[in-house]
Order: C-alpha cells, then structure tokens, then sequence
C-alpha cells in the first residue's frame, strides 16, 4: 500500500483549476519531490494533504485513510513544514518545541522528553535556551522541521524547505533531510530548485499548471528528457546569431542563459553540433534543469513571474 496517494486530485478556487486532476503515490521511506514554477500548484497539494484546504475533486490517500473524511486521524501521522514557519519568536527552541508537543495532544512529560529527543537527533541541544527571534534564518527552518518531529509522525510534508536560505544552511537542511529520509520517515517536498530535487528526491513529479507533466527518478527523467550529455557553449568572438542559426538548422534545442547557449540532446543522445569555429564547447552530464529546458522548448514556462 503507498503511503500517500492521490487519484484525479483537483483544486479549484472559483474558476482556477489550480490543480488539475493530479495522479501520483508515494511509498514508504521514500523522498517524493512536487517540482515545478511558482502557481504550478505545488502548495495547494500539500495543503488538501494537511487537511488546511478542502479537496474539490478527486481523492487523496494517507496510510489507506481517506484525507476528505480522516482528516484528524490524517493530522496525528502528519508533520507539516510550511514556508511560512509558525514559530514563536518570544520563546526559546525548547519551548516552541514543547508548547507544540502541548498542542498535539502529549502531556507536559511527554512534550520534554521528546522535545529533548528532537534537539539531539537535529543536535540542536546547545542552542535549546536561545530564543528564536535570535536564530539564523537556516537555525529557524532547521527548528521547523524538527518541530515536524514532535509527533513522531510517519510522512513529512516541506513545502520549499530551503527557499531563502543561503547556500551553507541550504546544505544544513539537506543533511537533516538525509536524516529523516535514513530514519525511514516518508518525504513529499515541493521545490523548484532543479539541484535540490536532483540531490534529495527518489522520485520527482514535475508540474505545471496543476498538471503533472511527467514523473520518475531524476536519472529517469534527465535520460527520456534530455539525454545523456549536454553542451555548454561559449561564443567568445563568434557571432551569437551564426551560432543560432547552425543550432536551429540541426534541430538542436538550446537556450541562451547569460554568457552561455546550453545545448540539450532532446529524446536521447549526445547532441552532435553542426562545425562550428572560434567557440568553446564544453560536454558534462545532463542534469535535471536540462529536463527543463527540454520541457521549455515544448511550452513550459513560468505561470507567474
Ligand atoms: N487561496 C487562494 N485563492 C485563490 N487562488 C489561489 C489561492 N491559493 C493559490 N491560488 C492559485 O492557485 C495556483 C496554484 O498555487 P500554488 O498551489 O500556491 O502553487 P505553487 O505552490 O506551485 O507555487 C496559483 O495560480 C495561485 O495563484
Ligand atoms: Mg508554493
């Protein structure tokens, strides 16, 4: 049985279908990635999940129960992360923690011994007296999600987990995330970080418009997508528009992104470029933003800038 899944899942506010008949199921332990643009309906997801926002159509499934009709059942095996994260800036670590233990139902000794348990697994025990206005912006998500923990609930849900953070605490949070992900708690994040859904998720469903334009593995996807290898080139002296025209003439998907015109292989291969003189041409992998901009070429772009 997976641990979560959804069936023709559809969020509409008024005539917005901000998720648009959505299938996808997530098994236990693994890393579930919602990937995709900002308005992609990555959010209104988690939020049907977390019983924050009624379902307009369709199921979704938590452990077998029905999040429509469980949702209190849903909520005890549930630790939610959301962006904005709800922590009590006047009180200590330790204190959000155990007023959060309180508000799910532990008692007082309950709430202490496993608020002592979530700082040592997130060994986060030297900072417990430090209030959280005090903490870093990284040190507050690190919180969150550890706070997520109180529960000890089965599947985590991150929306975003590392949106704002600068790279040193992103990396943090990742290697917590790791943790959990070894401690087999089941993982449905959402990102549209390409890097972080390539390094964290097992699997990715990728999003667009309230519609899951594929899903797989990262190495699956980057293989159907992009192919094995891509090309980064760098015109130098060349003329860009020469390179263009070569490019387009051979059927080659590109992409100018600063000094760079990235190449994809499109459904497969190493693309071959046509002679092209006076440039530098690097190959590397593909990776997933590579998926992307083989998807791009097809029509997907940011919903909302
Ligand atoms: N409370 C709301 N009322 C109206 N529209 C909303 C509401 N929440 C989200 N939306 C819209 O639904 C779409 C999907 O939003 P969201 O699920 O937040 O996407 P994501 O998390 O992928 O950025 C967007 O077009 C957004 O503007
Ligand atoms: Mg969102």
């Amino acid at each position: 049985m997976a641990v979560i899944e959804a069936r023709a899942l559809v969020k509409t506010f008024g005539a917005l279908r901000a998720v648009d008949g959505v299938d996808f199921r997530v098994e236990r332990g693994e890393t579930f990635g919602l990937l995709g643009p900002n308005g992609a309906g990555k959010t209104s997801i988690m939020r049907m999940l977390a019983g924050l926002s009624p379902i307009s159509g369709g199921q979704l499934f938590l452990s077998g129960l029905n999040v429509a009709e469980q949702s209190r059942a849903v909520r005890a095996r549930l630790g939610v992360v959301t962006q904005a994260d709800g922590l009590d800036g006047e009180l200590t670590v330790r204190q959000n923690l155990e007023v959060f233990g309180f508000l799910i139902g532990l008692s007082r000794r309950q709430a202490r011994a496993r608020a002592d348990e979530v700082l040592g697994f997130f060994r986060l025990r030297d900072r417990g007296d430090a209030e959280v206005d005090e903490l870093s912006g990284g040190m507050r998500r690190r919180l969150a999600i550890a706070r997520a923990l109180m529960g000890e609930p089965e599947v985590i849900i991150l929306d975003e987990p590392s949106t704002g953070l600068d790279p040193e605490s992103r990396i943090r949070v990742w290697e917590e995330l790791a943790e959990l992900k070894r401690a087999d708690v089941t993982l449905l994040m959402s990102t549209h970080y390409m890097d972080e859904a390539e390094t964290l998720c097992d699997r990715i469903a990728i999003m667009h418009s309230g519609r899951i334009l594929d899903e797989g593995s990262p190495p699956e996807l980057i293989k159907r997508h992009a192919g094995s290898a891509a090309l980064d080139i760098r015109p130098d002296g060349a003329s860009r528009e020469d390179i263009r025209s070569r490019l387009r003439a051979a059927g080659l998907p590109y992409r100018e992104v600063g000094a760079i015109i990235r190449v994809t292989g499109g459904n497969g291969g190493v693309p071959r470029l046509p002679a092209l003189e006076g440039v530098q041409v690097s190959e590397r992998a593909a990776n997933l933003e590579d998926v992307f901009l083989t998807l791009a070429g097809r029509g997907l772009q940011e919903d909302q800038p």
